[in-house]
């Protein structure tokens, strides 16, 4: 799959911004957190289509093509059923899309667990599949050895600790983790992990703010948080529960917007004007010419 623009005419929706930027590269991302700081946090957002990367890109340092991609787009009660190729498909539209952000695609449940060489197989199908520049995977201490093998052998790892969507059925639900001192202590262990190991990045989700504080201020790689506190080193939100597209969002997330409603005004204007027939009027109707 190519992952460059072919087209180029005015009337192309994929016309590529009149004036590209640079994209970021992940060495540029790690670099940000110099002596246990960043010199500003790290935005990052999910995106899943190459129009949401070309709105999102000028604003974001990386655009994350999450597995939530699962319940976002595609319906699913969790991100257990998500493929590699649905990842494959969505991180290409979104490298399509974008020329400054670093793009980074998780890799789905069942993709990379099982072992070192699963897991490099899976990520190096990812990334030729798509241009993305990196893989992110969930999990600790137990993925240390599988991000060492990837980052040793040319794929960028960003981690993800404290609550991991893909372990629901173990975790029993999506309950912000880390309020008992073990389950504290082996979260803060886990990222210290990933960070020994490699991982560019870590993202922490869902956990109380204390843990987030001790692994930002513990571990070298820059951490990404969503659900964990304003002193990590960067933020991440799921675009759509920022946009207001749906009703019902987890408690940490701040909407921006009510895309919802606007969609649901706009597709209810149409409704109408094709009803009472005002909808083509002249402007959107082609007449012989005279
Ligand atoms: O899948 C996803 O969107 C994520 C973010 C919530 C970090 O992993």
């Amino acid at each position: 799959m190519s992952t460059t623009f072919q087209l180029d005419t005015s009337t192309s929706r994929a016309n590529p911004t009149p004036a590209p930027m640079r994209r970021l590269t992940v060495p540029k991302i790690r670099a940000r957190k110099q002596d246990g700081a960043v010199d500003e946090p790290l935005v990052m957002l999910t995106a899943y289509t190459a129009r949401q990367a070309q709105l999102l890109d000028e604003h974001c340092d990386m655009l994350l093509v999450g597995d939530s991609l699962g319940q976002v787009i595609y319906g699913l009660p969790s991100t257990i059923p998500v493929t590699l190729d649905m990842m494959a498909n969505h991180a290409a539209a979104v490298v399509r899309g974008s020329y400054h952000s670093v793009v980074i695609v998780d890799m789905p449940f069942g993709s990379y667990e099982k072992s070192p060489e699963q897991a490099f197989e899976s990520a190096s199908q990812l990334l030729k599949a798509s241009g993305a520049a990196a893989v992110k995977l969930e999990g600790g201490e137990a993925m240390a050895e599988t991000i060492a093998f990837l980052s040793q052998r040319g794929i960028p790892v960003m981690g993800h600790v404290g609550l991991t969507p893909q372990a629901v059925n173990v975790l029993g639900g999506y309950a912000a983790r880390g309020r008992s001192d073990s389950e504290a202590d082996k979260i803060v262990g886990d990222a210290r992990a990933l960070d020994e190991a490699g991982a560019f990045a870590i993202v922490i989700e869902g956990v109380v703010e204390p843990i987030a504080v001790a692994i930002t201020e513990q571990v070298a790689a820059p951490t990404i948080g969503i659900g964990a506190s304003s002193k990590c080193d960067g933020q991440v939100l799921v675009v759509d529960d920022m946009l207001g597209m749906f009703e019902r969002v987890p408690r940490f997330v701040k909407k921006y917007g009510d895309i919802a409603s606007a969609i649901s005004d706009c597709a209810a204007q149409y409704a109408a004007d094709v009803r009472d027939r005002s909808f083509p009027g002249p402007d959107q109707t082609y007449q012989p010419k005279k």
